[in-house]
């Protein structure tokens, strides 16, 4: 075998040794580089007659060529075999289940605020919302309960900019004044439709249609522990007419409970208690018969029937007109519904609690 040969031969296996593209390149260098194999053999010519030199180059060139498509060879043979491993590192399995991207839901209060406002809907009740910056006026003074009044003390809540020097205006305390801006806008509607004579049905026997109303929303009290939050939801239940007696609200708030909780024998009591905007006022408990609160009797509702005085602030005359109200924890209710101990976990936002209700 000549030296050309031998030269040749032992690029090849040098490259095949080469098991990365550095190592290649450093094993090209040997042969084909600057001081490589190859180059000294070219050097070496210098001695040669002319006539030599022309034979010895062909076949110099020749051995450089056979070098350089086993290089050239080699570099693909690695690219090749780093693009399997990096496909293989890449593989996507197609017949893995998708991730799917999650499609977010209700908060539980907010399942338990529809879910008031439909069964009310479906007795013929309407649906208001109002400010949760209230004056001191709709929520203390038209609803009985005046400045020096002892019930104001269980009130304490938040003062915000605005209003008179001596009442301020607050964070509502309940949903209650909405009573008075629902009815207010219900009476001065009525008159400016007898006015206009476009309802013909009350311009016949004069008579204003009744008041009923809930009114659902967030409420606010300086208070915070496991049952309490500062930030808290009421939902107010209005119903005023001239022949509405508390044996009316007895039975919506029956029905109300039932549906609301699907048991057909959950029991209510109502239990005497005192609030300024009502007279009688009770206390609305409710006892399940069945599962895990069976039997324990649990506080949902302050109710009773609508004070003269309030009736007065609606622009009612409480010598025609008379009703009930009610106002319920909706919080309180989702907690029943739910088994749910800590008030506190539906405001904390946390997302593994609250996609339990989903
Ligand atoms: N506003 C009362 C409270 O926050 C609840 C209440 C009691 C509302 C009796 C009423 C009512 O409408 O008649 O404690």
């Amino acid at each position: 075998m000549n030296e050309l040969n031998v030269v040749v031969d032992s690029a090849k296996a040098a490259f095949n040794q080469a098991l990365t593209p550095a190592d290649l390149e450093n094993a090209k260098a040997l042969f084909v580089g600057k001081s490589g194999r190859i180059t000294e053999l070219m050097k070496g010519m210098a001695a040669l007659t002319a006539e030599e030199k022309k034979s010895r180059g062909a076949a110099i060139n020749l051995a450089k060529q056979a070098i350089e498509a086993a290089l050239t060879a080699r570099r693909e043979a690695l690219a090749d075999a780093e693009l399997q491993v990096q496909l293989k590192a890449e593989a996507l399995d197609v017949t893995l289940p998708g991730r799917l991207r999650g499609s977010g839901g209700l908060h539980p209060v907010s399942l338990t605020l529809e879910r008031i406002e439909s069964i009310f809907a479906s007795m013929g009740f309407d649906v208001a919302q109002g400010p949760e910056i209230e004056s001191d006026w709709f929520n203390f003074t038209a609803l009985n309960t005046p400045e020096d009044h002892p019930a104001r003390s269980m009130h304490d809540t938040f003062y915000v900019e605005g209003g008179l020097a001596n009442a301020p205006n607050l964070l509502r305390t309940h949903t209650s004044p909405m009573q008075i801006r629902y009815a207010v806008q219900h009476v001065k509607q009525h008159r400016l439709q007898l006015e206009a004579g476009k309802n013909t049905e009350t311009l016949f026997s004069g008579a204003m249609p009744e008041i009923r109303v809930i009114a659902p929303g967030r409420t606010y009290r300086v208070d915070s522990d496991a049952t309490h939050s500062p930030m808290f939801h009421q939902c107010e239940g209005l119903w005023v007419g001239e022949n509405v007696s508390f044996k009316d609200l007895k039975f919506v708030f029956t029905d109300f409970c039932r549906t609301f909780f699907e048991s057909d024998d959950l029991v209510l009591r109502f239990r005497p208690s005192f609030f300024p905007f009502t007279e009688p006022s009770a206390e609305i408990d409710i006892q399940f018969q069945s599962g895990p609160l069976a039997g324990r009797w649990l506080e949902v509702a302050g109710s009773g029937q609508v004070h003269p005085n309030v009736i007065r602030s609606m622009g009612l005359d409480p010598e025609k007109f008379i009703g009930f109200a009610f106002g319920m924890g909706p919080d309180r209710l989702t907690m029943l519904r739910y088994g749910v101990n800590d008030l506190r976990l539906f405001f904390d936002g946390d997302i593994r609690f609250l996609a339990q209700f989903q």
